[in-house]
């Protein structure tokens, strides 16, 4: 990134990690062009950025999944600013649910958002920055990118796709010394994800410990775009999973399940099933962090439920 005033678009920019990016971009003074699907969360985003010291805040309500939408909004910024020193892409939604259970509309918009977005970014941003000679696109994957984990299958395979994406383009983009592509990959954080996901499990689904907050991720983030790596990873038990997941397979497929069912789902309340806001916007429920109680006194209440057999709902699917 340049020293002074860095042009950077922001993905996902209406709440959680996104939010908090452009938070943190913003204290450095960068000049900022903020992006999600609701356009008055994004405005509270850019409230919030210029009070904070961004240099200049842009907003384009569009979605990542919009091939054409993506390439006008940086043709826009490169038109005004001149330049485009970064992209952040963290826009993304989850679906819970077994595959059969999860709607195919719900399934393809999670590939969609989280992977096709990713691409339709590259297929803009990354033009431009081999033009200008320098420029940095990061991408924000996920633990779930490098394991399995049961009843999330669309998302896995989408952020299995974002880390191979970020891979694939880093490799193509080798050339250029000053054009970066990178992959950060955060494991549980608070934020409102877990509550406006699409839910086919009969359970709410919530970050299971060790849970960060989407300000440490923000911090990494920048990390990054200041000494860019291919790589990151974002939580303590990343390296635990990624290390059971690879080395010992069949102990983590068995450890897998039951862990989720304790530490990834609220087992005390049903939910219906529905698409939460993976397939539209919703005005509501757009802020920095979640809004569920902490992990140990929900595990304590899971295991409590498991105990006294209260199963009102169906369980998650957790085979083996
Ligand atoms: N929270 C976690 O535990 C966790 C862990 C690992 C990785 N991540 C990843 O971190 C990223 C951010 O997640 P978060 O936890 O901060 O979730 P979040 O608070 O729900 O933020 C998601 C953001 O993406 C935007 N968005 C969703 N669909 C979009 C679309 N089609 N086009 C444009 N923007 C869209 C949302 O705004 P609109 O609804 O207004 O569009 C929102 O600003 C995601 O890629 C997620 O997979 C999260």
């Amino acid at each position: 990134m340049t020293p002074t005033a860095p042009v950077v678009l922001v993905t996902g920019a209406s709440s959680g990690i996104g939010r908090a990016v452009a938070h943190r971009l913003a204290v450095t003074g960068a000049n900022l062009v903020l992006v999600a699907r609701e356009p008055e969360a994004l405005e509270d985003t850019a409230r919030e950025c210029r009070t904070r010291g961004a240099v200049g805040v842009v907003v384009e309500a569009l979605d990542v999944g919009d091939d054409a939408a993506v390439a006008r909004a940086i043709g826009d910024t490169v038109e005004r600013e001149g330049r485009l020193d970064a992209v952040v892409n963290v826009a993304g939604v989850v679906a819970y649910g077994a595959l059969p259970d999860v709607p195919a509309e719900v399934f393809d918009t999670v590939v969609r958002t989280n992977l096709l977005g990713s691409a339709n970014l590259a297929r803009h941003a990354l033009p431009v920055f081999r033009e200008q000679g320098r420029g940095h696109l990061l991408l924000v994957g996920s633990v779930l990118g490098d394991v399995a984990v049961p009843g999330m299958t669309a998302y896995v395979v989408s952020k299995w796709g974002v880390r191979a994406l970020a891979r694939q383009l880093a490799l193509e983009n080798r050339d250029l010394a000053h054009v970066h592509v990178s992959c950060v990959s955060p494991g549980a954080v608070d934020t409102p994800i877990y509550d406006t996901a699409a839910n086919y499990l009969g359970l709410p689904g919530r970050p299971p410990p060790p849970v960060t907050s989407p300000e440490r991720v923000a911090r990494t983030v920048l990390a990054v775009l200041a000494r860019p790596r291919d790589r990151r990873q974002v939580g303590i038990a990343n390296g635990v999973m990624r290390a059971g997941f690879t080395l010992a397979p069949a102990v983590y497929d068995r450890l897998v399940g039951p862990l989720f069912a304790v530490g990834g789902v609220d087992r005390t309340v049903a939910t219906a099933p529905g698409p939460g806001r993976v397939l539209t916007a919703g005005a509501e429920g757009h802020t920095l962090r979640g809004a569920q109680p902490g992990a140990a006194a929900a595990m304590a209440h899971n295991v409590r439920a498991l105990v006294r057999g209260r199963r009102r709902v169906r369980p998650v699917p957790t085979r083996g």
